[in-house]
């Protein structure tokens, strides 16, 4: 039977591309169909390489335009190349430059007080870190709702439409084209606060939403509110998407329950504790890539035009780079360098250069936070199921806090 890695994604989730590679053999380079095409599905550090090389890959276009449009937004910076990339890149990279200590505080103190608040109830992790960190990057944002969980909730609905089936998937559009709605009216209501020359002599933007409000295209002009409204939500969404790993680092808590007066007093190795939830449990199954030119990866020649599909999970995975690659051992990250092509939850490569995360430090920040405050705090474990291998995996952790 011929496979189609597309339907397959759908039908088996994050089964999908360890089963295809097992099939192969388990090559670091494997050919599939993908849509009905000929694709390569690429894993490990050396893949990760070469799938940064934008004379190799570009993005415009690789992600199916229905897929892109939710969970990116139309004209967003992910399907964007070349100059245009590095300069909208730029913007990102400036905006979260001190980000990760400010997200970081933020977290500790909502998450603090949100479990102090639910002492003797039974809540959802899952829930309860999506409305914590909703609040932390909305009051970083500059952002102020009435109801700040219920916003942090629905962009967490956008996120769970990843999978693009079932009924999240409609839950996921309304919520898109809800957030899309309110965040245009962020951006227009910032910028009739502000002149909108370049030369204005004006003040600087002081909240990040009015940074954003001010971004300029290469070219100089103001972004248009449709496009700045989704870069926008490429901030808070994400920032509130850390709460699927947020859910594994605490429920990681319980499976390692002897680290955790180690993790609550040492930031060392709740850094290491943090870096080893990233690197196991899986979030972004794959990045798609399309061939600029004829190219040999590791004796498959790919064609222009041809996708080629980076095995984020596999190369997190990969026994050339870690040693029982499937065991929970936080000690392997510390004292240890990390090089920018083996340990790609985030993406690989530069950020600065490519596509890679440019909310890493960010999501280190924010879930180290988060294992701090719960390794400190009591509580225990009610019920707990997975709907892995759907994508995304979300575990159902509930607790009661004591
Ligand atoms: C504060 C949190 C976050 C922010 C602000 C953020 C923001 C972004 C942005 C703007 C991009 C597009 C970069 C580009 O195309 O050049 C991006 C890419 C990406 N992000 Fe994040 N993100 C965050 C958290 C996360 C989390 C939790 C994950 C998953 C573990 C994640 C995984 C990725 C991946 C895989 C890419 C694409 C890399 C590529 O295409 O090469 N991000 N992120």
């Amino acid at each position: 039977m011929t496979h189609d890695l597309a339907a397959d994604l759908l039908r088996h989730g994050y089964h999908a591309i360890p089963d295809t590679r097992r099939r192969a053999g388990d090559p670091p380079v494997c050919p599939v169909k993908l849509l009905g095409n000929d694709a390569l599905v690429v894993s490990g550090p050396a893949a990760v390489r070469r799938f940064y090389d934008p004379s190799l890959i570009r993005r415009t276009g690789a992600v199916p335009p229905p897929l892109a449009a939710l969970l990116f937004g139309r004209g967003a910076v992910h399907g964007l190349d070349g100059d245009e990339h590095l300069h909208r890149k730029d913007l990102f990279l400036q905006l979260l430059d001190d980000a990760d200590t400010t997200l970081q505080d933020l977290v500790r103190r909502h998450l603090g007080s949100a479990l102090r608040e639910r002492r003797g109830e039974t809540v959802s992790v899952f829930s309860l870190l999506a409305e914590v960190y909703g609040r932390a990057v909305l009051e970083w944002a500059g952002i102020s709702v009435r109801r700040p969980g219920k916003v942090g909730r629905r962009l967490a609905a956008i996120v769970d439409g990843f999978g693009i089936s079932g009924p999240s998937y409609a839950t996921a559009w309304a919520a898109r084209l809800w957030a899309n709605r309110w965040a245009r009216g962020l951006i227009r209501e910032a910028r009739s606060a502000a002149p909108s020359s370049p030369s204005s002599t004006s003040s600087p933007p002081s909240t990040p939403v009015e940074a954003i409000a001010a971004w300029r295209d290469p070219h100089g002009d103001l972004l248009s509110v449709p496009v700045a409204a989704i870069e926008l939500l490429n901030v808070l969404r994400p920032a509130v998407a850390v709460a699927y790993l947020g859910t594994f680092a605490v429920q990681s808590l319980d499976d390692q329950s002897q680290q955790r007066p180690a993790v609550a007093e040492d930031a060392s190795q709740r850094h290491a504790f943090t870096q080893e939830v990233r690197r196991l449990f899986p979030f972004v199954p794959a990045l798609a890539g399309i061939a600029r030119q004829q190219s040999d990866w590791d004796g498959q020649l790919v064609s222009p035009g041809q996708r080629v599909v980076l095995d984020v999970p596999g190369t997190n995975l990969d026994p050339g780079s870690w040693s029982s690659p499937h065991t929970f051992s936080a000690e392997r990250f510390v004292g240890r360098d990390v090089d920018a092509f083996e340990l790609v939850p985030q993406g690989g490569g530069d950020p600065a250069e490519g596509h890679r995360c440019p909310g890493e430090p960010a999501t280190i920040a924010m879930i180290s936070a988060t294992v701090e405050i719960f390794a400190a705090a009591a509580w225990s474990v009610v019920e707990r199921g997975s709907t892995y291998p759907r994508i995304p995996a979300r575990e159902r952790l509930r607790i009661r806090v004591g």
